[in-house]
């Protein structure tokens, strides 16, 4: 393995202004994106739809890479560039999610575990040879009565330890997702004593497969009080203790840390990064890794018709250089 190349994809995924836009929705995700705007999904119009993404003019000033999906991966543009070969073109690094989504966790009632890992070897084989650089593993963790089980968090790190250890020795970067919902009626204190717990165990898993941690990524949740709890807590504080989570439990040899949005309005999810950052002083890079907080709006500019392109895109390069903006902490509303 050669961490020290793994080491560089990594900084540079996370380089100053620069965060990565998750658009590696599955087959039913984005059909459920395309029918919250009145859209049949067809594969076809995911493809014009991925091509609008990525060949929005100045998206690489804050975008260092793009998560892409099996089927995108496979896909070309109107020209006959493979995606992958596009994006790397433009000065952006593409990467892919490996994991296959999850399933109820047998002995664990309510819990889901991730699925994907028999053959994850031979999918990065060729993923490496389609040029993607770097990979993306989501486990999923609820909050709920008697749930994280001590069951469902060793079975996420553990697996989340075997995928990262698979995409080193394969040449990509790992990007090591272990998501605590914000569904739920809990509080914020409740989704920090959740998050680390969940993260002190995947960095125990990561150290006991011998991953290089600066050859790694971190995506987390940030801490947020429960969806349903009616609580209304201001950015300053949910930066405060999402960072203190963080500073207890993720080495500092992780070159940087990229949020996913998790339903947060796009709005709310750079207003919370820009206060993240607004602290400073941290050990690693603090960035962003959207889905949702990105595309939301350019979804709903589009809504499939062509000739909204134009309109759709400058609304992905908006919410692009706002992200940028809230990297360095001068992000203004
Ligand atoms: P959201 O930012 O919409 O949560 O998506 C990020 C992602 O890749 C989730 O796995």
């Amino acid at each position: 393995m050669d961490v020290a190349a793994l080491s560089s994809t990594a900084q540079s995924l996370v380089a100053p202004g620069k965060g990565i836009l998750a658009a590696d929705e599955s087959t039913p995700t984005m059909a459920k994106r395309l029918a919250a705007i009145g859209l049949e999904s067809t594969e076809e119009l995911r493809r014009a739809y991925r091509e609008l993404l990525f060949t929005t003019e100045g998206l690489s000033e804050h975008v260092s890479g793009v998560i892409l999906f099996d089927e995108t991966v496979r896909q070309t543009a109107d020209d006959g560039t493979a995606f992958p070969r596009l994006l790397e073109r433009r000065g952006i690094i593409p990467g892919i999610k490996v994991d296959r989504g999850t399933k109820p966790l047998a002995g664990c009632p309510g819990e889901v575990g991730t699925e994907g890992l028999d053959g994850l070897r031979e999918r990065f084989e060729e993923y490496a040879g389609l040029g993607l650089r770097f990979a993306k593993w989501r486990a999923v963790i609820r909050i709920a009565a008697g749930a994280p089980s001590a069951a469902a968090l060793a079975t996420d790190a553990h697996q989340l330890a075997r995928y990262a250890a698979l995409a080193q020795e394969a040449g990509l970067v790992p990007i090591v997702e272990p998501e605590v919902l914000m569904d739920g009626t809990h509080d914020l204190a409740t989704c920090a004593t959740v998050t680390e717990r969940v993260l002190r165990e995947v960095y125990a898993q990561l150290a006991l497969h011998g991953v290089a941690l600066e050859a790694t990524l971190l995506k987390p949740n940030m801490v947020l009080p429960g969806s349903e709890s009616g609580a209304d807590v201001a950015d300053a504080v949910i930066a405060r203790v999402t960072v203190d989570v963080l500073r207890r439990s993720v080495p500092a040899a992780v070159p940087g840390i990229v949020f996913l949005s998790g339903g947060q309005s796009d709005e709310a999810a750079t207003a919370r990064l820009d206060a993240i950052n607004r602290i400073g002083g941290q050990p690693w890079e603090l960035s962003f890794s959207f889905g949702r907080a990105l595309q939301a709006p350019v979804l709903r500019a589009w809504a499939g018709d062509p000739e909204n392109r134009a309109a759709a895109q400058a609304a992905l390069g908006k919410r692009a250089r706002l992200n940028g903006a809230a990297r360095r902490g001068a992000y203004e509303r």
